[in-house]
């Protein structure tokens, strides 16, 4: 079953014959060897697609014997995760919001703590019907696209620097079939738009340029211009708060995704651009601010 090697190929990492229950082995002790956190987690993933199985299917199928075709396939998706791809864009897909997203390398893979914008946004729009929502920055879509699902009333724009970005948001729409609620476009942060928005959503990179190269491996695999938010990190979200002034109207809010150690610059900043915002923060699961929420003409003291 093991590949020749004395034919030239390289040598297998699947060398004999597996079931189910000893190929998980073998995996989760790969993953473990390449400092792979959640190795046994990321053991079942791998294992439910490349079989097509659910976790119930997975659980009963342990004495499996599995075909030569499918392990080449788990084979290939195991030598690209030992380099520390990140195993979303090895499969091209990444859950948020309880949906599906495809994502790719030209796409920041969602993180959880954006849900936490989308479920903001959700709780501030409750009961109102028909409103215009910015995405900026969309990446994947998965802003635009969820929040689209969950109010079919609203028109978006979603706009992202990276055109390759723009693509697979364009095709998240579609496959969630919210392409026709949004505008998309290609360009720096507004673009070319002259349209005020009721609500302004963002999240812009924030990591600050040196310390990019001292992150976790699978980091790297992600779009830079996903991440590096300039000198100090808030950079591009400064810039955009600067920008944002030709986009609000009086009742408008904006949402932003921020690290936690950049409150107090955004929140001065803020200040300065309006004067009479009503700012609120919001904190992620481990109790960092994560969601800087700015009305920009509410008087009421903060
Ligand atoms: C941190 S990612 C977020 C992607 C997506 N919104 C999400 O939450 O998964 C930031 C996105 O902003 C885009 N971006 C960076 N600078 C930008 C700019 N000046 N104007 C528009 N988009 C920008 C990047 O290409 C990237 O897709």
């Amino acid at each position: 079953m093991g590949k020749d090697s004395s034919h030239g190929r390289s040598q297998s990492l699947i060398e004999q014959e597996h079931s189910i229950q000893n190929l998980r082995s073998y995996i989760t002790v790969k993953l473990q060897q390449s400092g792979i956190a959640d190795s046994d987690i990321e053991t079942d993933i791998i294992i439910m697609e490349a079989l097509n199985l659910n976790r119930v299917e997975l659980a009963s199928s342990t004495k499996l014997i599995i075909p030569q075709s499918q392990l080449d396939n788990i084979e290939s998706i195991l030598n690209r995760r030992v380099q520390r791809e990140p195993l979303s864009y090895i499969l091209g897909n990444q859950p948020f919001y309880g949906l599906d997203f495809s994502i790719n390398s030209h796409t920041l893979i969602p993180r959880p703590e954006t849900e936490l914008l989308v479920e903001e946004i959700l709780n501030f729009t409750e009961n109102i019907r028909s409103l215009s929502v910015a995405d900026i920055g969309t990446g994947s879509g998965v802003i635009a696209v969820s929040l689209a699902i969950m109010r079919p009333d609203y028109g978006f724009y979603a706009v992202d620097i990276s055109e390759t970005a723009i693509a697979v948001a364009h095709q998240n729409a579609n496959k969630h079939k919210v392409s026709h609620q949004i505008t998309f476009e290609v360009g720096d942060l507004f673009a070319s738009t002259t349209e005020q928005f009721d609500i302004i959503a963002s999240n812009l990179p924030y990591i600050p340029t040196d310390r990019i190269s001292k992150l976790e491996k699978e980091l790297s695999w992600e779009p830079i211009q996903a991440l590096d938010g300039g000198l100090d990190g808030t950079q591009v979200i400064s810039k955009l708060l600067e920008k944002s002034t030709l986009h609000v109207k009086r009742s408008s809010t904006i949402f932003l995704e921020i690290d936690n150690s950049h409150a107090n610059t955004l929140i001065n900043l803020t200040k300065r651009i309006y004067p009479l915002s009503k700012i609120t923060l919001k904190q992620d699961l481990q109790g960092f601010d994560r969601i800087l929420i700015i009305e920009p003409f509410d008087a009421t003291p903060t």
